[in-house]
């Protein structure tokens, strides 16, 4: 039996693209590994929300805590949710095995700098 854990992307298409992750992987360097086009301006350094994705309900609760730069990046995230996650701090672990993230269907492509 194959170790590898699943996550499934919801493209803003309504396309479902499910691939392959190890332990430890976070969603947003997954997605790139797959090709999937979700944003990462600051490439996982919490100073920006266009890495959001909207987290799967039944999952939602699995996840760790965000902390509170993240919840301070999601508030500026477009279309935010009651499941919005940023999906760089999504780790993936056992326990995350099959995930589903919707990827917005749009972004709000500005870093902090910008903003403050
Ligand atoms: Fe900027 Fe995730 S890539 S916070």
């Amino acid at each position: 039996m194959s170790d590898k854990l699943h996550v499934n992307y919801i493209l803003p298409n309504g396309e479902t693209v499910t691939v392959e992750a190890n332990e430890g992987d976070d969603l947003l360097s997954l997605a790139h590994r797959n090709k999937i086009a979700l944003e990462g301006a600051c490439e996982g350094s919490l100073a920006c929300s266009t890495c959001h994705v909207i987290v799967d309900k039944s999952f939602y609760n699995k996840l760790e805590e965000p902390v509170e730069e993240e919840e301070d990046m999601l508030d500026y995230a477009f279309g935010l949710t009651t499941t919005s996650r940023l999906g760089c701090q999504i780790i993936m672990s056992k326990e995350l095995d099959g995930i589903t993230v919707r990827l917005p269907k749009e972004t709000r492509n500005m870093q902090l700098e910008k903003m403050v």
